[in-house]
């Protein structure tokens, strides 16, 4: 049997500046307020990136926060996936300076677009890797620094994003023990306009805006992640009545609170941190799991349901054993 893909541990970065709905306005004098956002979304504040912050910087201190945890020393990373919409540069990959910045030497290290739902596909990718025995130990990381890539003149996207980073550090171990049960990946490239950047490297040379269809976007989220939830459910033989915590990419209060009624899971059992991060894309669930993990909510032996939509349309859920 192959091996399993074992959690060890799992740690975020937050960078200094938080500000509030209402700090946002002001510094961009945004028509808008802090009730429609809390309302709409259930953001009240974000943290920004300081000026030269990098998506690796903040990724590689994530990654030595969850290596210090696990008490595991860099060198025995062989492979790090960085799932960021916003990397550093076109290359060198991201991945590859974190691969440095941890001390790791052997193995591989690259980067992985798909947007929101990055930290779903490289969590997938890193499983399917550790159990064909092509690396032993991986850092699967999510960071982004979306305050780069907004048009602070557009209130319905600006007020959305934080910038941030989580890292989940795997290990092959026995195939009977805790660890990733399933990844379920799915993409609709027809979709790809709802939501996107407009620009990059290879067409106008720029970083580019994102630039989203806000209720396009909400339609496909509800049915999409209700469907790939039952899904992740079905290829594991369990109900909704197995699952211990669902830890949602924060995009939205009002989606995460519908699929915590779908999967009849009281409040206390779904991870929440989009009031206090907004949506971090790919650092999302890597930052709710370490906050969740660390303060004790998350424990040996619970099932940890994982579900995420972004640009592409890309989607995705993951079960774990803890
Ligand atoms: O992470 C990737 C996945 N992303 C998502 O899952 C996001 C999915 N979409 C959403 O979360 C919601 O669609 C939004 C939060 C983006 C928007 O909420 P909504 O309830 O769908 O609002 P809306 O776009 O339908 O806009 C309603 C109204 C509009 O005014 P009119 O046309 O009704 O007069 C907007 O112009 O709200 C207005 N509006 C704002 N008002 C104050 C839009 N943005 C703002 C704002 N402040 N920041």
């Amino acid at each position: 049997m192959p091996p399993r893909a074992r959690l060890l541990a799992a740690a975020g970065y937050l960078p200094a500046d938080v500000v509030t709905n209402d700090e946002l306005a002001a510094r961009h004098g945004l028509d808008t307020s802090d009730a429609w956002i809390a309302e709409r979304t259930g953001i009240r504040q974000r943290h920004f990136a300081a000026p030269g912050e990098t998506a690796s910087a903040m990724g590689a201190e994530a990654a030595r926060r969850a290596l210090a945890l696990a008490g595991v020393p860099g060198e025995e990373v062989d492979l790090v996936i960085v799932a960021t919409s916003t990397p550093d540069s076109a290359f060198p990959a991201t991945a590859a300076r974190i691969h440095a910045a941890i001390g790791a030497t052997r193995g591989f290290a690259f980067d992985l677009a798909a947007a929101c739902t990055g930290f779903i596909y490289a969590l997938g990718v890193a499983d399917s890797l550790l159990r064909t025995g092509a690396a032993r130990c991986a850092l699967v990381i999510g960071t982004e620094v979306y305050s780069r890539i907004l048009d602070w003149t557009d209130r319905s996207t600006c007020v959305l994003f934080g910038d941030g980073a989580g890292a989940v550090l795997l290990r092959a171990e026995s195939p009977d023990g805790p660890g990733i049960l399933s990844t379920h990946l799915h993409a609709d490239g027809r979709q790809a306009d709802i939501l996107t950047v407009d620009g990059g490297a290879g067409s106008t040379g720029g970083t580019g805006v994102v630039r989203m269809q806000g209720r396009e976007v909400f339609r496909h989220a509800v049915t999409k992640l209700a469907a790939v939830v039952d899904e992740a459910l079905a290829a594991n033989g369990f109900t909704h009545a197995d699952v211990s915590w669902l830890v949602p990419h924060q995009a939205n209060l009002r989606i995460i609170e519908g699929m915590g009624r779908k999967l009849h899971l009281p409040p206390e059992r779904v991870v929440v941190t989009v009031d206090r991060h907004a949506n971090t894309s790919a650092a999302s669930i890597p930052l709710a799991l370490a906050e969740a993990w660390a303060d004790g909510r998350i424990r040996p032996g619970d099932l940890v349901l994982m579900e995420a939509i972004g640009g592409g349309l890309t989607w995705g859920a993951a079960i774990a054993r803890m």
